[in-house]
């Protein structure tokens, strides 16, 4: 298959773990006779250092005429502490999940045998976790009509949803769920929020359309709760963008490190694969960064083209890395500790 990914490798250590991404894919792409042809472009704080703006027009174009997007991480510290910077990097990462209608992101949250005992939640709590959330990503809060001050002294945010987007999130999660064990849970705050009630309602008014799917639904305080409890009792998660962005965060470290779990953002035509953690700025250009979580978006880059095996033998890599003990210095636990880069040769090499 002849590949055309855009390659955004963006701040802090984005450019160190894309290099990794990079490297295995290669090594997939020569074992299975693929061909890729990458297309670098700017974001985030490198592009405004660059050319003014976080997700310049030319960024634009390469991405919607790529057949997939691979991306690292977007932020820079110089911009977190002025709230009256015009163009911050993050801004790029919204643009970016809007012009190209990234709508479903999804977050998977695994263990890896080798790392049970990593986790910052006991062992017998998290064997078998295998669960994904499907985070709404171009609506909600996140989007609603501008943010405001009044009078310097209060401050307004939006928090917005259409039945359609609720409608085509949902389905993904239905969808998605008959893949796996056929459970969906839609997470809320019905409680006290109307778009709540909406989601709430559209999901319910789906239900008969996937009759073999058990439907729960859970306030999203009480979904925080049941996460560091028993996170293997969740299989498929439905939410919005805030919720989903706390939430993700949470799951997020059950595996043992941010530093492993991938992500992709879906839409109707072009989707995005990124690991789920940020540029980790005070890591930059130190080569200790876990370059995995890269490398298993690039998996999933991979199985979206229904290049299964080829998934498959990344995830395979990552275990043995996991298992040789050839891992960054977040899971060395005072063991030795390899860099970003020779993490990425080991994984390339035993492709
Ligand atoms: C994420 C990030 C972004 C978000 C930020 C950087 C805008 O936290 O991808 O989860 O809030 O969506
Ligand atoms: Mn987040």
């Amino acid at each position: 298959m002849k590949l055309n990914i855009a390659l955004l490798a963006g701040d802090g250590i984005g450019p160190e773990v894309i290099d990794q991404a990079v490297k295995v894919s290669d090594a997939i792409a020569q074992k299975f006779g693929h061909e890729i042809t990458w297309k670098p472009a700017l974001t985030g704080a490198a592009a405004i250092d660059a050319v003014g703006e976080p997700y310049p027009d030319a960024t634009h174009e390469i991405c919607k005429n790529a057949d997939a997007v691979l991306f690292g991480a977007i932020g820079h510290p110089k911009y977190d502490n002025d709230p009256s910077a015009p163009v911050r990097p993050e801004q790029g990462l919204l643009k970016m999940r809007k012009a190209l209608g990234l709508f479903a992101n999804v977050r998977p949250t695994f263990t890896f045998p080798s790392l049970l005992d990593k986790s910052p939640l006991k062992r017998e709590r998290i064997e078998g976790t295998d669960l994904v959330f499907l985070r709404e990503l171009t609506g909600g809060i996140y989007f609603g009509e501008k943010g405001r001050r009044d009078g310097g002294e209060t401050a307004f945010d939006n928090c917005v949803y259409t039945r359609h987007e609720v409608q085509r999130l949902a389905k993904k999660g239905f969808e998605l769920a008959m893949t796996r064990s056929k459970r969906l849970c839609c997470v809320d705050k019905a409680n006290v929020l109307e778009t709540s009630r909406l989601w709430r309602e559209t999901v319910q008014a789906m239900e008969k359309d996937y009759p073999e799917v058990t439907v729960s639904y859970e306030f999203v305080d009480a979904v925080a709760m049941r996460l560091v409890q028993w996170p293997n009792s969740y299989d498929v998660l439905i939410t919005e963008n805030l919720f989903g962005d706390i939430l993700t965060d949470e799951a997020s470290v059950i595996s043992g490190s941010m530093g492993l779990m991938p992500s992709a953002s879906m839409g109707a035509e072009v989707s995005l694969f990124e690991p789920i953690h940020g540029s980790y700025p005070q890591a930059t250009g130190l080569n200790i960064a876990n370059p995995m979580a890269t490398v298993l978006s690039a998996a999933m880059m991979f199985e979206s083209f229904g290049l299964m095996e080829e998934g498959s033998a990344m995830r395979d890599a990552v275990n043995k890395a996991l298992e040789a003990g050839i891992v960054t210095e977040d899971l060395a636990d005072g063991g030795k500790a390899y860099g970003t880069k020779e993490v990425g040769d080991w994984l390339a090499a035993n492709i």
